[in-house]
């Protein structure tokens, strides 16, 4: 009944090519196979123990059972202010500048749905985690790519980025209104200097256009490197809003806990649309972020420490399979180009292939966008044993060809 009836917004989102890994990764699992599951970034560890205890302390208490603050507690939203002093030396006032979100997905969906007029343009560079394009797809927003460019190291190309970011500016109708930045980047695992944020405000500030930062992988860093905030730039507030999540860096994927801070325009157009849709997270999962933030970091210096590992065993385990992938600096992830000889499948079928012939998923570079497709991502969430189980079937399977 009702064809007729078309669900317009729906029907602008494309078929999601990870779905295609994941129907035939559960057909495996119903046929008995032991998938080995690189595919998603969903982080495989427990949350600290101490944060669990506060949740489940804060759970007995009578009197937090109630609607929450859709905004996030004071107490939470002061616990984001000192983590930004204590991380980065930038200043964020609790009241107006800093918003809790259900997860950082459910904020940055909200915010372009709050600040989006029908037509508005963003760049987004790609390939790209695909809600930061969707959001805007959905809001009714028109998006602008952008070709992430970078070297061996998975070091953004800052000078090529800037040139590109003029010319999309130049070129773009109408003018663009939105910039996505998401470094350490999903899913290249690309990753920036400070000094690339302050090029990007001043271009800003010159163009007028908002930055909406997404620092996801902040914490998961190696080698040395440090993630730079964009609002550590002097000014940056005036333009830019970055986005945290407590779902990597604490093992807390499926509690929903996130945060938006910086500019109070873009805070407050996140505040209001939230206060219409929502009552706020569960108290008490507020009351254990605040706890996780305001800890010491040992426990988040234990799961950086765990994906290094896991990202030097894979690379030495693969590299014997016949299989090299270059050693990213940052995220939870491995950007890996598809071995020479079988390149000519693309993402999608080398994928498909992959997890058929090896019993390997992993995420073909095609669903993040067009210019993904001689890659393939590979999440650091099994162990070493099963990376190793990996390479000994990828080592069969390549052999194959
Ligand atoms: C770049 C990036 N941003 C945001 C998210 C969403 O995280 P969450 O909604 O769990 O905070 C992810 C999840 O994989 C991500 O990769």
């Amino acid at each position: 009944m009702f064809d007729d009836f078309q669900f317009e917004k729906l029907n602008r989102l494309p078929n999601y090519i990870f779905a295609v890994i994941n129907e035939i990764k559960m057909e495996e699992r119903r046929a008995g196979k032991d998938v080995i599951d690189f595919s998603m970034g969903n982080p495989d560890g427990d949350t600290p123990q101490h944060i669990i205890d506060k949740l489940v302390e804060t759970a007995q208490k009578k009197g937090n059972f109630r609607y929450s603050a859709s905004k996030g507690i004071f107490k939470l939203r002061l616990a984001i202010a000192d983590w930004y002093k204590r991380k980065y030396g930038v200043d964020i006032d609790p009241n107006g500048e800093a918003v809790a979100t259900m997860g950082s997905k459910e904020g940055y969906v909200h915010l372009v749905e709050a600040i989006t007029n029908v037509g508005d343009m963003a760049i987004v560079p790609e390939p790209t985690y695909p809600i930061h394009t969707y959001a805007f797809t959905l809001a009714g927003g028109a998006v602008r790519k952008m070709e992430i460019k970078f070297d061996s190291e998975f070091k953004l190309d800052e000078d090529t980025f800037i040139s590109d970011l003029k010319t999309a500016i130049a070129e773009s109708v109408p003018k663009p209104k939105y910039l996505i930045l998401n470094f350490p980047h999903n899913p290249t695992t690309v990753t920036v200097t400070e000094d690339f944020y302050k090029r990007v405000v001043e271009l800003a500030k010159k163009e007028r256009f908002y930055i909406i930062s997404d620092i996801a992988y902040a914490d998961l860093t190696f080698d040395g490197y440090k993630t730079p905030s964009i609002l550590a730039v002097d000014g940056a507030k005036d333009v830019a809003v970055e986005s945290f999540t407590l779902s990597k860096s604490y093992n807390m994927a499926g509690w929903r806990v996130g945060f938006v801070v910086g500019n109070r325009k873009l805070v407050g157009a996140l505040e209001k649309i939230k206060s219409w849709l929502d009552y706020g997270m569960f108290t008490p999962i507020q009351v254990a972020a605040t706890v996780a933030l305001n800890g010491d970091g040992s426990c988040v210096e234990d799961i950086r420490k765990n994906y290094e590992d896991r990202r030097d065993f894979l690379i030495k385990s693969f590299a014997s399979a016949g299989w090299d992938v270059g050693k990213p600096r940052a995220t939870m992830f491995i950007w890996a180009r598809i071995p020479e000889k079988v390149r000519h499948l693309g993402s999608l079928e080398f994928s498909k292939r992959l997890l058929l012939e090896a019993e390997v998923a992993v995420s073909p570079g095609i669903g993040f966008g067009d210019y993904g497709d001689e890659y393939v991502r590979i999440a650091l969430i099994e162990n070493r044993h099963r990376i190793k189980q990996a390479s000994k079937n990828i080592k069969k399977f390549l052999n194959s060809f």
